[in-house]
């Protein structure tokens, strides 16, 4: 992964971050460095994610596949951290898979879910369910509705399921009782974090993609992480993208210009707000999509208030395809480009209007969207992420609000006494 901070510095934005804060801001980087390495050796909780690249097992998890690997379809059910990561590699690199159809259920919207589930040849479709907790009532209820699909259809759903959860839990005890291929969310890896664990790479492994190329990538990502952010990419972007916060400059953009890529604006925006929305801090982040945001939001990136950091995500290389040419004369221009280099000048275009207006934004570039690159892009915005919260001094780890939330949810369906659900209830009765 490459970054380029150029467009942020506050030579060429406004909020922009000069050179001398940065380097002001490079000591404390340095101390953080300290303390992530210090985690990592000691496999801390939420640390132990970034040391996925070694200690993630592809043997392990192709052999616990094995039984479905010639499955059809896949449909993947979990939510949040125990999706998007999944999500976003299956999208990312759909061209270069085996043809496997994926459908991800994580929303419990009635409607979508039967959708989903209809015309799904249920015979050679294999069911990946992931949940860290093996509690989170949208999964088990999802899982329980696509169990009784398979039965209602005559399939053994028994032979065609494979889970991934905690050491314990409901989802555990369930997968001992019909005896279900199953694998560990590594310990210590925070859900939003285990995209290169089990939890993303059995959906990877079920659609034929090279499970040791994402690692390596993402290995090669870890291997450049250093006491400063002007040597390595990731806190580069953690470290600039806290020092624009701290500046007014509270939203950021994941702008990928690849089709592909736009579950990976999701995923980033969820690891960012669960990380770092902490104690009244951190940075909203926003999914944009180019070139269809330069018909949306741009707008308001390029001319609203100065509040906004646009991350561009670029591909260098990309399939191409050339645009046919036509008779009428104010479109001949177009006869003589591909899509590749119209999506290109598009970029080309965006980034430097932003630039010229002023507003901080800041590229990603991978050299093409394979596996070596996506596992770099993953592991790099993790580290970033896991930086800006040692700057922020918040628990990147945690997620009390999500917490509160889900057992919130619980309570009010009867699944347990939580004192979130009796809050609910009284304000409820105060309508
Ligand atoms: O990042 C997180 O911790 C959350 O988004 C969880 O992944 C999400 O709530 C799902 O939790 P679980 O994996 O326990 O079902």
């Amino acid at each position: 992964m490459h970054v380029d901070i150029g467009n942020a510095l506050a030579s060429v934005a406004s909020p922009g971050v000069s050179r001398d804060s940065l380097e002001r801001l490079d000591e404390r980087v340095a101390n953080a460095h300290e303390r992530i390495e210090a985690g990592r050796a000691d496999d801390e909780h939420g640390y132990a994610a970034l040391n996925l690249p070694e200690r993630a097992d592809p043997d392990e998890i192709r052999s616990a596949v094995d039984p479905v690997a010639d499955a059809e379809a896949l449909i993947t059910i979990g939510i949040g951290g125990s999706a998007l990561g999944a999500a976003t590699i299956v999208d990312a690199l759909e061209n270069e898979g085996d043809g496997t159809e994926t459908v991800f259920l994580d929303n419990v919207d009635p409607e979508w879910v039967s959708r989903r589930l209809e015309g799904l040849p249920l015979a050679e479709t294999a069911i990946n369910v992931v949940s860290r907790s093996g509690t989170t009532a949208e999964t088990l209820a999802n899982f329980l509705v696509v169990r009784e699909a398979f039965e209602s259809a005559g399939v053994d759903w028994t032979e065609r399921t494979i889970v991934t959860t905690g050491e314990a839990g409901p989802l555990r005890d369930l997968a001992d009782r019909h005896d279900l291929p199953s694998l560990r969310v590594p310990d210590g890896v925070p859900g939003r974090f285990s995209a290169l664990s089990a939890v993303g790479l059995v959906a990877a492994a079920v659609c034929g993609h090279d499970l040791e190329a994402l690692l390596a990538g993402a290995q090669a990502e870890a291997d450049s992480l250093s006491g400063s952010l002007f040597e390595c990419p990731a806190y580069a972007y953690g470290a600039t993208a806290y020092a624009l916060d701290q500046r007014g400059v509270g939203t950021n953009a994941m702008m990928p210009y690849a089709e592909s890529l736009e579950t990976y604006a999701e995923w980033f925006a969820q690891l960012w707000a669960e990380s770092l929305g902490k104690d009244e801090l951190g940075q909203t982040p926003v999914r944009a999509l180019g070139v269809t945001d330069q018909h949306s939001q741009l707008q308001l990136y390029r001319a609203g208030p100065r509040e906004t950091l646009v991350t561009f995500v670029r591909s260098r290389e990309t399939e191409d395809r050339p645009i046919p040419e036509t008779d009428v004369d104010d479109l001949s221009y177009l006869g003589d480009a591909t899509l590749g280099e119209l999506l290109e000048a598009e970029f080309a275009a965006t980034e430097a209007s932003l630039a010229a207006a002023g507003r901080p934004n800041i590229r990603l570039e991978l050299e093409r969207v394979d596996e070596y690159e996506l596992g770099g892009l993953l592991y790099g915005m993790e580290a970033a992420c896991v930086l800006a919260g040692e700057l922020y001094e918040v628990n990147a780890f945690n997620q009390p609000a999500v917490e509160w939330a889900k057992k919130a949810t619980r309570g009010l369906l009867g699944g347990g006494e939580f004192a979130e659900a009796e809050a609910v209830a009284e304000k409820t009765e105060l309508r």
